[in-house]
């Protein structure tokens, strides 16, 4: 843990603007889907399959060249205006605000040159390295947060900006009606060791924060894993405190058994085992954390024991696996791990490694017969987990040394990114595999049965190749049967949506004006009676009835 500076709180900057903290506009999308990450982003978006049939393009905004935004827009009413903006980060660090009805610049700010990162071969991501990781707006205090990715020349070495030891990273807070920052911020995140295990410094030029932000009262989380692989880094959770500024820091690969090189530029040195998700938020069930880590040192480089090991062992090497984890201030203890799970039949060699998913807490009305909480996994070893949360499932915990899990459920394809959960009509999850249709398993709880979710359909055409499909986010209009849509993107097709409950067997697809391609990864985001996407050609896109 680390305090910066002198304990002059954050909260005390707040307290000013108590009076006038303004109430959440329920349209508005203050982060990347919901903090559980199930992807339901309920009912207050004024659409439904008879609105969108209505859509079409009302404004798209176009950016630099060679500047890209892997970090989702945001959607904000401003208590100043009643104005609803869309909040953009891009890889050249620059935050931009739109009138989110007419597309109307309102105001650009570049906040620090970004990293040239050309140093890291990791150039298919974009030319620079600035913003990744979706921002998370407070919504209180109208204030977004996020990781900037920038240098100090010659820093660290000689050379400037470009070598990758001189890059760092920022939390930035900055108000979103101006853009501009918050007293006291930013905060450096560089140079902070590991509160389990102090060799492990945080060098921002050999990591990538890339999963979205998750905030939780005051109590910012955000994942970090490699560029495109390289260097000697190690995943790590970093935590700030917003009002005391205190920082936690917890590395998925810690103590004296982790592999550790002070040679940074050493291929996995530091033992890998990034967080990633291909950028899906890190989830929570309102108190403690949950997320997947990628593959690591302890599997590469060894033979692992096949011997079963129960989730609610410490380890203190993590990889190829899901793992939830506590943070318990007043303990002194900084972030713990509280619980595992590893699949029986992980492959980290064949690239089918589990870090490529995000894990997703579901509403806690969907329980199983025995009460107990749902949270899911899926990645890219083609398959599905159903978790108990309060029991992940460890390693080789199931009958006869298998997963010690509810369901599992064998797909199509990889998946990049998550399910996606509809809560209404009796419940339903999505899963969008690659090269394979996206598909929708039914709620199906029977105390007879561990069939806790069943197919119930299928969209006529496959998606694309791997790595590129969208995860499956839903909306419905104010909760009414039959307005419930999942929305997805891809690539080539641009933004699909389906009607969220299967019709015989099928997921039926709703038409939309044609949008030309989307990002990888991406996910629509919604304001009022709009939908937001950057498509194939980095224009952000707006959709709409008016
Ligand atoms: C609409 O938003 C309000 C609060 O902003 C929330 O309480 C309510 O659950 C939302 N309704 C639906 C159907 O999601
Ligand atoms: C973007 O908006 C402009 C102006 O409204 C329009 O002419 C153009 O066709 C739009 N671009 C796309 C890709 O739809
Ligand atoms: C990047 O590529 C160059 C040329 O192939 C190579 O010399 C260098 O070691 C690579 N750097 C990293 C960090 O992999
Ligand atoms: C990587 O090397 C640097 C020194 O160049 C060191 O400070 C850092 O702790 C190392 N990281 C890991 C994870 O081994
Ligand atoms: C793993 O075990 C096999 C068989 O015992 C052995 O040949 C191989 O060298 C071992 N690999 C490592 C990395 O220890
Ligand atoms: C237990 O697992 C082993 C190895 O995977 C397999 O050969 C065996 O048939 C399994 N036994 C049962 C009862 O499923
Ligand atoms: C549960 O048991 C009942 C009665 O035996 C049976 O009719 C039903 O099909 C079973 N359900 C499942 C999901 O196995
Ligand atoms: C599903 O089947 C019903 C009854 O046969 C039919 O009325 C309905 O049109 C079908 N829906 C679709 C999407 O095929």
């Amino acid at each position: 843990m680390r305090n910066l500076g002198h304990f002059v709180p954050l909260c005390v900057v707040f307290l000013t603007f108590v009076i006038l903290a303004k109430a959440v506009a329920p349209s508005d999308s203050p982060r990347d889907a919901d903090t559980g990450q199930s992807s339901y982003v309920g009912g207050n978006h004024t659409l439904d399959p008879e609105s969108v049939s209505q859509f079409k393009q009302l404004w798209n905004a176009t950016f630099n060249p060679d500047e890209k935004h892997w970090a989702r827009p945001l959607v904000h009413t401003l208590s100043s205006s009643g104005r609803q903006i869309v909040f953009t980060a891009s890889t050249e660090n620059r935050v931009r605000t739109f009138d989110a009805t007419t597309g109307e610049l309102l105001v650009e700010r570049q906040i620090l040159p970004p990293w040239p990162m050309e140093q890291a071969n990791c150039t298919q991501l974009a030319k620079t390295m600035g913003i990744m990781g979706t921002p998370v707006i407070y919504i209180e205090y109208e204030i977004a947060f996020f990781y900037v990715k920038s240098y100090i020349e010659d820093y660290r070495v000689p050379g400037g900006a470009k070598p990758p030891l001189n890059a760092v990273y920022y939390l930035y807070a900055v108000y979103l009606e101006t853009l501009q920052d918050l007293y006291k911020f930013p905060l450096i995140i560089d140079d902070m060791p590991a509160d389990n295990d102090p060799r492990k410094m945080f060098l921002g030029g050999l990591v990538l924060q890339r999963p979205s932000l998750l905030l939780l009262g005051d109590m910012l989380y955000a994942g970090f894993g490699g560029l495109c692989d390289a260097f000697n880094y190690t995943g790590s959770v970093v935590a700030v405190n917003l009002a005391s500024r205190n920082i936690y820091r917890w590395t998925t690969q810690a103590g004296p058994q982790s592999q550790y090189t002070d040679d940074w530029t050493l291929w996995h040195g530091g033992g890998a085992g990034g967080i990633w998700q291909a950028g899906m938020g890190l989830a929570s069930d309102g108190k403690d954390v949950y997320f997947t880590i990628d593959n690591g040192a302890e599997i590469r480089g060894s033979n692992i024991s096949t011997a079963p090991v129960p989730g609610r062992t410490h380890l203190d090497i993590l990889s190829e696996s899901v793992t939830r984890v506590t943070l318990d201030e007043e303990s002194g203890k900084g972030i713990q791990l509280v619980d595992w799970f590893r699949p029986f039949d992980y492959q980290a060699h064949n690239g089918q490694d589990i870090g490529s998913g995000g894990f997703a807490v579901l509403d806690e009305a969907f329980l199983t017969p025995q009460k107990k909480r749902i949270g899911i996994a899926t990645s890219k070893n083609s398959k599905l987990y159903v978790h108990d949360l309060d029991n992940l499932g460890g390693y080789r915990q199931g009958r006869n040394a298998s997963d010690g899990v509810l369901q599992t459920i064998h797909l199509d394809g990889e998946v990049f990114g998550g399910i996606g959960f509809y809560p209404l009509e009796g419940g339903y999850i999505y899963v969008n595999p690659g090269n394979a249709p996206l598909a929708a398993y039914k709620f199906t709880p029977s105390s007879n049965s561990s069939q806790l979710f069943t197919l119930a359909g299928k969209s006529s055409a496959s998606g694309p190749h791997r790595g590129s499909v969208g995860i499956p986010t839903i909306t419905s209009n104010q909760g009414k049967p039959g307005s419930g849509i999942v929305w997805v993107t891809e690539p080539e097709k641009g933004l699909l949506a389906f009607k969220a409950v299967p019709e015989n067997g099928t997921l039926v697809e709703l038409k939309l004006p044609k949008v030309q391609g989307a990002n990888e990864y991406g996910r629509p985001v919604f304001g009022d009676g709009r939908v937001y996407i950057v498509d194939g050609q980095g224009r952000l896109i707006a959709l709409g009835v008016k």
